[in-house]
Parts: structure tokens; sequence; C-alpha cells
């Protein structure tokens, strides 16, 4: 599928169930074209990983997926080599060969060989590209993660000392997801087109329920994130994303309710809210979220 506007980019990511709005589509749409990076921010659950995975589904491309986390560095990202195969290997060829006759120069070289070599997310995108190359919350990384993933970012080229550099013929599509615990770089960013991904509206996560979980009705759709949008406004600890209005449709249908009451909405509550204060807290408002 072409994504030659953002109305076709809105068109193409809706046809794997995926809504987007129009600065989405937008900001979506230019990132394609300029090839540039695409960095999300915005709270949990707000559609930031499954956006990468959309992109992946319209371009018919693998979705490689890089997890960050804290202590991530260049060798789970880019390559390793496999080092209790490479033993094994020395050992067979000590044993094959008779005593005093192995090189140790061949030796060395054949364990730095191609199928000795693990590649990481990172050199999989380089190598197998057309992808998407998803680095997902990469604020859990820390800052000299952050300035390989500028270089490599930069260059679409890696070398690796035994084996030689590897390019991307074509670069891969990149999206960086972040839940900003911390604040990027200035230059990692001016890589990227930014876009702070909010919670939708309410028309639009409706359609999103709808979406996604076509058995469930409408109207139960429309209740469903009626409260949920309002549990967003009372200032929880963990205010639920889409990702929770789904579990709890989800829940909801599971149970055969059709219509939500006020005691089925406490009994599963469980399914969005996640913290014992905030389900105290939200108990005792819930019949004027209900009524409203
Ligand atoms: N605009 C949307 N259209 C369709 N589904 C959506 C949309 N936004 C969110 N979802 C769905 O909501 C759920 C949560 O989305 P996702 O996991 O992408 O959130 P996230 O922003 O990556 O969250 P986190 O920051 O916790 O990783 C997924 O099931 C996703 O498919
Ligand atoms: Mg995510």
């Amino acid at each position: 599928m072409e994504l030659t506007s953002p109305d076709a980019v809105v068109a193409a990511l809706g046809s794997t169930g995926y809504l987007a709005d129009d600065d989405l589509a937008t900001v979506v749409y230019l990132a394609h074209g300029m090839q540039r990076p695409l960095l999300l921010e915005g709270e949990p659950g707000t559609g930031k990983t499954a956006l990468a995975e959309a992109l992946a589904a319209v371009a018919d491309v693998p979705l490689i997926r890089l997890q960050c986390y804290e202590g991530i560095d260049a060798s789970q990202a880019l390559y390793d080599w496999d080092f209790p195969r490479q033993i094994l290997h020395l050992r067979t060829l000590e044993a094959a060969t008779k005593a005093g006759e192995l090189d140790p120069n061949e030796a060395e070289k054949s364990l730095f060989d191609e199928r000795f070599l693990l590649a990481r997310p990172v050199l999989r995108a380089l190598r197998e590209s057309p992808a998407v190359l998803l680095v997902d919350e990469v604020d859990r990384a820390d800052d000299e993660f952050e300035a390989f993933l500028l270089e490599v970012l930069s260059g679409w080229s890696v070398s690796i000392p035994e084996l030689g550099t590897v390019t991307a013929g074509t670069p891969p599509t990149v999206v960086l997801t972040s839940n900003r615990t911390r604040e990027l770089h200035d230059a990692l960013k001016r890589r990227c087109l930014y876009h702070w991904i909010d919670h939708p509206g309410l028309e639009r996560e409706v359609a999103i329920v709808r979406s996604r979980l076509p058995e469930v009705s409408q109207r139960l759709a429309e209740q469903v994130v009626g409260v949920v949008q309002q549990l967003r406004s009372e200032e929880l600890l963990k205010p639920p994303g889409v990702a929770e209005t789904l579990d709890w449709a989800r829940a909801l249908h599971r149970l055969g309710v059709e219509e939500l009451d006020l005691e089925t909405a406490a009994r599963t509550l469980g399914a969005v809210v996640k913290y014992r204060e905030d389900t105290d807290r939200v108990k005792q408002a819930l019949d004027r979220m209900m009524a409203g």
C-alpha cells in the first residue's frame, strides 16, 4: 500500500485495525517520505508499539524489535559471538587434528565465521531491510547506548571488525518509543521526527474497541470508554491506557455482560485499575462516573 498522503496513511493503518488521528498520520507520512526515524512519546498504552506493528503489516515487511532496558549495550543491540559454540568448534578442531598440526591463525579465523555470529535486532534490521525497526522504550537505556543508536541511525552501516562492514541497502523504517522516564538527548531527537501520542478522544476510543474487539457491542464499548475517560481525569497513580480499555471490554464480554452496571463495574475493576490506592478511590467515585 502506498503512503502517498496523510489520508492514505490513515486508510492503510486502518486496514490493520490501527486507528490513527490526522496528526499522527501526518507525522508518519512525513517520516516515511523523508526517511527519518519517528520518535513517539506518550502515556503507557496509547498505541506506540502497536503503531510500529501496524506499519510493518502495512508494508508487509518484518518487524524487528529491540526492547531497551537498563544496562543494554551495543553487543545486545548489534551482534555477539556465540562463545559456547566457538569453544565446541575449537575442541572439535583440536580433536580432529594431530598434535602440532593445528595452525593457530587458521583456527582463530574459523572461529569468527558467520555461523558463530549472533545477529541482534539492529544488525538484523540492516541486513533484512526493508523492515521496520522498533526501538522500544529507549528511555530505559542509558546515555551511552543512546549515542550508539545515534551513530547507527546516522549512517545505516556498522562495521564488524572480524567480518567487515554491513550497510543497509534500503534504510529500515525506524520507530523509537519512550515513556519519558527521562528526557532523551537533543542530538537523538534532532535525527527524528517527534510526536506525542495522547489518549484518544471518546469517539476514536470507542472505534478502537470496535475495531480490535468486533464482538463487543457498540453500547458496551461506549459505556466502558465513557468510564475510562473519566478515570483519566481522576489523578490516579496509573491512569488507564487504551490497553486497559480493551482489557476491560474483553473481560466484560467474557462475563456475558451487555450493559455495564455499578456492581459489575466494581467487580471487574481489576482489568482497568492496578493500584490499591486507585481502586479505593475509584470505587467511591464510580456511581458518579456511571451516572455521568
Ligand atoms: N490507535 C489505536 N488503534 C488501534 N489499537 C490501538 C490504538 N492505540 C492503542 N491500541 C491498542 O492498545 C493496546 C496498547 O497499545 P500499545 O501496547 O501499542 O501501547 P504503548 O503506547 O506501546 O504502551 P507502553 O508505553 O505501555 O508500551 C494494544 O492492544 C494496541 O493494539
Ligand atoms: Mg509499548
